[in-house]
């Protein structure tokens, strides 16, 4: 079984921030979940270098553009690894082979190609063409500068694909999530689409369209064509198009039209399969703020990481707010939830039920004749995977925390109300029954925190002797498995 999933590529003209890590980590969490599940995973992300964007932030700080693509795409590595992500593959547009790849999908599209001449308006923070009915004040609508621009540049004919987009929508009703930007998209489209213009010729910072004179691809068609270069484009076509079939790319809002309405009819023209979803996810503020770099209040993923833990602030983006909303980011909130569902709700449960264990010989002798309470929470501990799957295949992140975290309520309730430590005196066969359901419970939960809390899941893991690589160990039961002695898991030390 096969699985494709990615991020966007990100511009690398100032450094990582949040937003970044906030799509990277979804991402992650999705890629980690499936191959918990049993999918052959494929999980990309990367740097999208070209466009008049990246070449002017180097012009800035006077350097030449390809050193300044190092040092910056450097710098998105290193959150990747800060951020404890899986991928598979890392990509940077100036690669070779990104080049090869994307000129090579630049001809697929050339029977829908024509030359013509551009004359409108752009925003190159945007990197977008804005439509004069969308200029207000004088700015694109996100607020961005725009400048005039007239030059002689290559047109994909967009407006042929309208039904044949609106058709996938209708046939796919969950090629777009959430279900509110669907019907945005859909609108967008009934509303009309005007051919694209897909290339520059007064700017060179980009890949060269094969055989034209000085053209570069417009820097979207070349950063879309990432995900199918990371899958092994052009080599390899029945395997991207099957690693498309299964694709979910997750996108921030206001990309989502690039890659729910662009990427699709360029690949319809390509031949090549669509992807099987495109999710938006909203955006984060700061103190109720936009974050900008003028206002100074972007927030440092490497600083929260270092003051915070990072499986604590990985938990936070994701319990916060649900998946596809904005979202305000504060330290206060963050240490809420650290000190709430992290240290008092999760921590307590393993420590205390744990603690108990090791200090009675550290292994348990299964006792299954289950009181009707005993087997209520048994069953929801063996189901709380599958619950969470049909989340996850709608990336509702957050609702498959909240469903952790009810197991997670339900353990402790269930702790408090047999009182393992009376029944040790009284009834240790009970007992047994008791620390038995608490530990699958606990092992569920290592496993249902695990794409989220890496580190913290393999923590749990290993006190209970678990190899936790995949969901079929949940079936498995403790029979004479020997528990090993317990740190704390959310030190109050960083
Ligand atoms: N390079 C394009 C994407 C090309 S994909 C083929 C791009 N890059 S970006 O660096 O500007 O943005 C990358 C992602 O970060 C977007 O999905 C965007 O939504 C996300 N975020 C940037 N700031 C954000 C917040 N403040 N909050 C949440 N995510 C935001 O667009």
């Amino acid at each position: 079984m096969n699985f494709c999933v990615t991020t966007p590529i990100y511009y690398i003209n100032g450094d990582p921030h949040i937003g970044h890590a906030y799509a990277s980590i979804a991402a992650d969490i999705i890629a980690r979940f499936k191959r918990l599940d049993g999918y052959t995973v494929h999980f990309s992300t990367g740097t999208d270098e070209h466009g008049v964007k990246v070449a002017r932030s180097a012009e800035n700080v006077g350097m030449d553009t390809h050193h300044f693509s190092n040092i910056m795409s450097q710098k998105f590595r290193d959150l990747s690894r800060a951020i404890n992500l899986s991928e598979d593959d890392f990509i940077r547009t100036t690669e070779e082979r990104h080049k090869k790849s994307a000129q090579t999908f630049w001809k697929l599209l050339e029977k829908d190609i024509y030359k013509s001449i551009y004359s409108g308006w752009y925003s190159a923070r945007d990197e977008e063409y804005v439509p004069e009915n969308e200029i207000v004040d004088g700015k694109a609508p996100s607020g961005a500068p725009v400048e005039w621009m007239e030059e002689e540049s290559y047109f994909f004919k967009l407006s042929a694909y309208q039904d044949k987009l609106l058709e996938h929508y209708e046939k796919y009703p969950d090629f777009i999530g959430p279900n509110a930007r669907r019907n945005e998209v859909i609108s967008f489209v009934k509303s009309g689409l005007k051919d694209l213009s897909i290339s520059r010729s007064k700017f060179n910072w980009g890949i060269p369209i094969p055989d034209s004179d000085g053209h570069v691809m417009y820097v979207w068609i070349d950063a879309l064509a990432n995900y199918i270069t990371s899958l092994g484009f052009p080599e390899n076509k029945e395997y991207v198009s099957q690693m498309m079939e299964n694709c979910v790319h997750v996108v921030g809002k206001e990309i989502l039209r690039f890659h729910a309405v662009y990427w699709p009819a360029f690949l319809m023209s390509a031949g090549i399969t669509l992807p099987k979803r495109v999710f938006a996810h909203g955006w984060w503020t700061c103190d109720k703020e936009k974050m900008s770099k003028s206002v100074g209040n972007v927030v440092d993923p490497f600083y929260i990481i270092q003051n915070y833990g990072l499986d604590q602030l990985r938990y936070f983006l994701f319990r916060e707010v649900r998946f596809g909303e904005d979202g305000d980011f504060s330290e206060e909130a963050l240490k809420n939830r650290i000190l709430y569902d992290l240290a008092n709700d999760l921590g307590n449960l393993v420590q205390r039920v744990l603690a108990f264990i090791q200090k009675f010989g550290g292994h348990l002798t299964v006792n299954y004749d289950f009181s009707d309470q005993e087997r209520i929470l048994f069953a929801n501990a063996k189901n709380l995977v599958s619950r969470m799957r049909s989340q996850i295949e709608k990336q509702d992140l957050h609702g498959a925390l909240n469903t952790v975290w009810n197991l997670v309520s339900e353990s402790n309730k269930f702790t408090n109300d047999m009182r393992p430590w009376e029944l040790v005196k009284t009834d240790v066969s009970r007992l047994n029954a008791v620390l038995t359901v608490l530990c699958e419970s606990i092992r569920s939960i290592a496993f249902g925190i695990a794409p989220f809390m890496p580190d913290t899941a393999r923590k749990i893991f290993n006190f209970m002797n678990v190899e936790g690589k995949s969901f079929d160990e949940i079936e498995n039961n403790f029979i004479d498995q020997k528990f090993v002695e317990l740190s704390p898991l959310f030190p109050k030390e960083k």
